[in-house]
């Protein structure tokens, strides 16, 4: 089978974008890949957190893959942080790795203009800890969001210099980024995606939200005054809401259109929200039925922590001996 990984910041409130984005399809995809789905921990702390905080919604996060549909028994859902070999990788990976080219990532740009009074070394090497969370596990596949493609892309600038030097060490993995849903844009400005961080909170629809804030946001959302229901780039608030419906009811942005032709944004908005209220609702009773049961919640994240590691363990060995670091004796 071949390898897919991808992961997800504990950070903040979990948006219906990063739903949509990413984890609907780590869900689609997951019967056809030996799958690593980790909570990265690690990369959260490059902004300051509150441990405690951390802590809650590190679990709550691990908690909603197994509730949005993956299954632990086939799927490694682990804590980023209980593998030692993702910071081991990093930092042989640092020295693979050009300030240049840290230095065009965008994220870091936006980022540290954020976070002005503590632009740390981890914010700046961030990337480099995505590479090798990424290639410990020779994945072949990384499922993301639009608005992860450029670390993507370093991911595979590092890998293939690592094996140019040093021969196939790496699998050199390709980016998976659904139809629809790839970059669900903010409900207020469609100018910008839709943030967990975002500090209006009608902005984005959260994971957690309940129907009738959902169906408010909705309401809410910025449209335009152009009052027909097409997909196109002159109309980003409607273009928005249309792949939200597209992505919640598997229907493509053409039969949205042709489903609403005639009819009026009210009506159109009341059916997206409806259309994110029966994807939220499922997965908000399965957090909360599976947040019940602390020991079995317990027992994946230590089974599944020993089987990240063994996987991890190999990559990483091979990647010393190749560098030269002595064997253990
Ligand atoms: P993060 O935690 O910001 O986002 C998790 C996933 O959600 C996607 N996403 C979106 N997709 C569509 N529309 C949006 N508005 C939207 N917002 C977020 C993201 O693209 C991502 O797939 N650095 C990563 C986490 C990470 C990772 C990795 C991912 C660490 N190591 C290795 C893949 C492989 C991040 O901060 O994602």
């Amino acid at each position: 089978k071949k390898v897919l990984f991808s992961g997800m910041q504990a950070t903040g409130n979990l948006t219906l974008g990063n739903y949509l984005g990413a984890l609907k399809n780590w869900v689609a995809l997951s019967d056809e890949y030996e799958c690593f789905y980790s909570v990265v921990d690690m990369h959260s702390i490059t902004v300051r957190q509150e441990p405690a905080t951390l802590r809650k919604r590190a679990r709550a996060l691990l908690t909603l893959y197994i509730a949005a549909g993956l299954d632990p028994e086939k799927n490694c859902i682990y804590y980023q942080s209980h593998v030692s070999g993702h910071a081991e990788l990093t930092w042989i990976l640092n020295c693979f790795t050009y300030m240049g080219e840290l230095n065009r990532m965008t994220q870091f740009k936006d980022k540290s203009a954020k976070h002005a009074d503590n632009i740390n070394a981890g914010l700046f090497t961030y990337p480099v800890l995505m590479a090798a969370d990424i290639l410990l596990y020779q994945a072949d596949v990384v499922p993301v969001g639009i608005d992860q493609m450029q670390h993507l892309e370093l991911t595979r600038d590092i890998a293939e210099r690592f094996n140019n030097i040093y021969g196939d060490v790496f699998t050199v993995p390709e980016p998976y980024i659904g139809k629809v849903g790839a970059k669900i844009m903010s409900l207020q400005d469609p100018a910008k995606k839709m943030s967990k961080s975002d500090e209006n909170p009608n902005a984005s629809i959260y994971l957690m939200d309940d129907p009738d804030t959902v169906m408010r946001k909705c309401k809410r959302a910025v449209t335009d005054s152009e009052a027909q229901i097409l997909y196109r780039d002159e109309q980003p608030g409607v273009k928005n809401l249309i792949d939200i419906y597209s992505a919640c009811t598997g229907k493509s942005p053409e039969e949205v259109v042709a489903e609403f032709d005639g009819k009026g944004y009210g009506v159109f908005k009341m059916a997206v929200g409806e259309a994110a209220v029966s994807v939220l609702k499922p997965l908000q009773d399965e957090v909360a039925r599976l947040e019940k049961d602390k020991s079995y919640i317990d027992g994946v994240i230590k089974a599944n922590a020993e089987k990240a590691q063994y996987f991890a363990n190999k990559t990483l060995r091979k990647v010393q001996k190749k560098v030269g670091f002595p064997d253990k004796i």
